[in-house]
């Protein structure tokens, strides 16, 4: 019988010694515990909310005519004629259990931070899947531009811990209800004349949702698109004091900035700031971190008019950076000692020893299968185990332990006498009984 697959466009994250690339779950631990440690010196704390909810939250919340909500939505109907909608990203639902559960108030700040699963039906390529992973961060009743400028701070200092540098940032405002019409009006008036000579996608974006109109990719459209005027010389007073202020917050705090004036983001609650993160090396999905300000999104959600601001990067896009500028980057966690089995009376000893070693707290393993040395010293090398201990033979009968160092390819005899394997190993291992 035919094996079955997993769907395309999902991917299994493998324990590192049987996974490649960036799918190896030490990695992942590595990039999450990393991504929670900083954010919550920012005082931002993980929540965890369902991975499916109503369609009409998604709906609402990111507007009906964005690509997310009109194309790639895995929606269905349950068992009780309910809408529901696996969850293609994370703000809408924060938003929903920050109301529901009473999180916070007009007065009050709430920063959350939340990791997990997103699913969007977009076309599969390298970087760019169909259930991929976010870990974002969410402050919500933050009014002022430092909230910004923390959001985007947060984003930077993860990057950095995790030794990416080849980014850069880009920035721009999308104005609010106040301003926004007016430029919708001016780029309508815009494209008018050029729209024969512009894609499909750009003249149906012309009649329901003109801003995204400057997001488009197609090469063919470049050259009209970025003749329209920016968007930032149409703001009103409150959206332009915000841009200005965004822009000496970033500066004060020496992150380098670019005036991208065609980011428009592709969600449609965004107000006021819109940021991404891009990386300069990983191909055609180099945006690892997308993001602004949502000052509408609570009220629209049935919840008080409370501002907000937020962010969140793809893990795989990530961790794709992280690979791309250190291609060696080591596992989590390397085995303390291997255990190397010579012969068969031996087998015992090995299992005793590997045990206590684990009551202590050490990473310690055996190879399983083959007792050949070479096989076992394979095995050994290939989990980047820091030292092998030879179990058996000449020296261990004669009460002296042979271990290797597997990075130097040295080798040391100690001599056990009365302290015992255990002893010495732990000692080793840096721990005193
Ligand atoms: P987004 O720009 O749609 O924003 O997604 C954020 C990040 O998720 C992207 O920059 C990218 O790294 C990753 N991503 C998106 N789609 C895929 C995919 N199909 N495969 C792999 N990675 C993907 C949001 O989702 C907003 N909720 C961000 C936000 C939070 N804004 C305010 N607060």
């Amino acid at each position: 019988m035919a094996a079955l697959q997993r769907i395309k466009g999902t991917n299994d994250i493998l324990p590192d010694h049987l996974g490649s690339g960036i799918f190896r779950l030490g990695l992942w631990h590595r990039l999450e515990e990393t991504a929670l440690r900083v954010a919550a010196l920012s005082g931002y704390h993980e929540i965890r909310t369902p991975i499916f909810e109503s369609t009409e939250l998604f709906v609402r919340g990111l507007g009906d005519v964005t690509d997310v909500v009109k194309k790639e939505m895995f929606s269905f109907t349950d068992r009780g004629e309910r809408q529901l909608t696996l969850r293609p990203e994370g703000t809408a639902s924060i938003v929903r259990a920050w109301i529901e559960n009473g999180i916070g108030n007009s007065d009050s700040v709430a920063r959350l931070a939340y990791l997990g699963p997103m699913f969007r039906a977009e076309r599969p390529q390298k970087g760019r899947y169909r259930q991929f992973h976010q870990f974002g961060i969410e402050c919500i009743g933050g009014a002022e531009v430092r909230h910004d400028i923390e959001v985007i701070a947060v984003f930077w200092n993860i990057i950095r811990t995790l030794g990416v540098h080849a980014v850069s940032l880009k920035i721009n405002s999308v104005g609010c209800p106040t301003c926004i019409p007016r430029y919708r009006e001016v780029l309508r008036a815009h494209f008018e004349p050029s729209l024969k000579d512009l894609c499909g996608d750009c003249s149906e974006r012309h009649k329901t949702n003109v801003l995204r109109m400057l997001d488009c990719k197609n090469p063919a459209c470049q050259d009209i698109l970025s003749s329209a005027p920016p968007l930032t010389d149409y703001l009103c007073e409150e959206c332009a004091a915000a841009w200005a202020g965004l822009r000496h917050g970033l500066d004060l705090l020496q992150i380098p900035w670019q005036h991208d004036t065609r980011l428009v983001r592709g969600l449609d609650y965004y107000t006021k700031t819109a940021f991404e993160i891009v990386h300069e090396a990983i191909g055609a999905q180099g945006t690892i971190v997308g993001g602004g300000r949502y000052d509408g999104l609570v009220a629209a959600s049935g919840g008080p008019a409370v501002p907000a601001v937020g962010g969140a990067f793809g893990v795989e896009r990530m961790l794709l950076a992280m690979q791309a500028e250190d291609p060696t980057l080591p596992l989590r966690e390397r085995p303390r000692f291997f255990l190397v089995q010579i012969g068969d009376e031996v087998d015992d000893d090995i299992e005793r020893l590997l045990f206590e070693l684990r009551l202590h707290g050490i990473h310690a393993l055996r190879a399983d299968g083959s007792r050949q040395l070479g096989k076992q010293m394979r095995a050994a090398a290939k989990l980047a185990s820091r030292e092998v201990v030879f179990v058996g033979g000449q020296e261990w009968n004669s009460g002296t332990l042979l271990i290797k160092d597997m990075d130097s390819g040295e080798q040391e005899s100690i001599v056990v006498g009365s302290y015992g394997v255990l002893a010495c190993l732990l000692k080793r291992a840096g721990i005193e009984r």
